[in-house]
């Protein structure tokens, strides 16, 4: 009998009588226990040698330092100290903008979209660098981050993306327990306009311009801020009060069209219009992204029209007939839908926190953050000429 066993793919015994084969087997069993005591060993050591405290005490501050500014702004919206942290499980971090405190520093956050000149000090081995961006890869101009030093610099990263380190999606959806009362064929029988666009960037990777252009030749796209002729007041700290009310009152559709067309990004834009009474028209992330945030019904997706033509075909006949319309609404009253306003509000600086405090994280060298932040993870748009 021919016997071949192979360990690791390599082909390491050709026996021709059977205890030769039995002995083999035992060999091999033994040179695979060893091996794997190796190969555990040497995890254990190469753990060991970088000197990364165990028991460091968890009343010690944990500084997190703004590495350079947040759209101009030194302190992130967000401002020094410790009050971001003040409702979280583990709250023994603080913030500063002081780059005296570099050195000192347990973190420092880059916004990738404004990196500059590269820190030159002595760092120290247990600092993390935090990768922070939440737009998409094609939006920022700003490629300081593909060239060396830089794209070898980063430990974490705190983006939309979800394999993120720590992700940031831009909002989240509740399951709360409620009774349904509303009478959503009511509420769109008082709606007065079909499709409203809010958009402050004209031009776009995603050429949802172009989309709504060609949507509005065969029905009335609204187009509401500097791209268009309607206007409400913004308040970016705030709710977007006046906006949400007029969208939430006058129509039945929103095209909540991002800027980019990437993997994950789902933004602001769609969680802001699921709060309300409107249904969410999608283009941007792939058609599983949207899939698993929300229903199934609670949107419309481009994806899913051959063409605006088509897409405008179906529109006009949900808004002929209401009760066919307000299927898009089932289900929605046991939800709470959160997006959030500002820096300051994201519970994601709990889990940074948290993070740094945690002695099992292992040490985490991003050798070129360029394959993970890429421009390849975004679909060029195929659905306008
Ligand atoms: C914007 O919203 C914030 C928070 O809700 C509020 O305090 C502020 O008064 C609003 N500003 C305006 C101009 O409405
Ligand atoms: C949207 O309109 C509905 C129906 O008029 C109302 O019940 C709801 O409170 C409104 N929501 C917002 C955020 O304005
Ligand atoms: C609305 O659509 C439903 C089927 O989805 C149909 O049964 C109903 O007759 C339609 N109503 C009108 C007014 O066209
Ligand atoms: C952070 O990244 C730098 C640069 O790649 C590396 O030298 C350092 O060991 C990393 N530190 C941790 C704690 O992961």
């Amino acid at each position: 009998m021919m016997m071949n066993i192979s360990i690791f793919g390599i082909s390491l015994v050709t026996a021709s009588d059977k205890t030769m084969a039995i002995r083999s087997i035992k060999i091999h069993i033994i040179a695979t226990m060893y091996c794997l005591c190796v190969v555990w060993w040497l995890s254990k050591s190469g753990q060991d040698r970088i000197p990364y405290s165990r028991h460091r005490d968890n009343s010690e501050t944990r500084l997190i330092l703004f590495g350079n500014t947040f759209w101009g702004d030194t302190t992130w919206e967000i401002g020094e100290g410790s009050e971001v942290f003040a409702n979280c499980p583990v709250n023994n971090c603080y913030l500063t903008s002081d780059k005296s405190r570099i050195a000192k520093s347990d973190a420092v956050l880059f916004h990738v979209h404004e990196l500059d000149t590269f820190p030159e000090y002595e760092r120290p081995i247990k600092q993390r660098w935090v990768f922070f961006m939440l737009e998409s890869p094609q939006f920022s101009a700003n490629t300081v981050y593909r060239g060396e030093p830089w794209r070898s610099a980063f430990n974490w990263t705190m983006t939309y993306k979800l394999d993120s380190d720590i992700p940031i999606p831009y909002g989240h959806i509740e399951r709360v327990p409620r009774k349904s009362t509303k009478d959503y064929l009511t509420i769109s029988k008082s709606k007065s306009r079909l499709v409203a666009w809010f958009a402050s960037n004209c031009h776009t990777n995603s050429k949802r311009e172009l989309y709504v252009r060609e949507l509005a030749r065969y029905l009335t796209v609204d187009v509401i801020g500097v791209c268009g002729r309607r206007v409400c007041a913004r308040n970016y700290s705030g709710g977007d009060e006046e906006c949400q009310t007029l969208i939430n009152n006058t129509y039945l559709f929103y095209l909540s069209f991002e800027n980019s067309l990437c993997a994950d990004y789902v933004t602001e834009k769609f969680y802001k219009i699921l709060q309300l009474d409107v249904v969410p028209i999608v283009r941007g992330a792939a058609r599983d992204d949207y899939e698993k945030i929300a229903k199934r019904n609670w949107y419309i997706n481009t994806n899913d029209y051959d063409s605006p033509k088509a897409l405008s075909d179906h529109l006009l006949r949900l808004s002929r007939n209401l009760s066919d319309y307000v299927r898009h609404f089932k289900g929605k009253e046991f939800y709470e839908f959160n997006t959030y306003y500002g820096l300051k509000r994201l519970p994601q600086w709990c889990k940074l926190c948290e993070k740094l405090n945690d002695e099992t994280e292992r040490p985490k060298i991003i050798r070129d953050i360029r394959s993970w932040w890429s421009t390849t993870n975004c679909a060029q748009p195929s659905d306008v000429g």
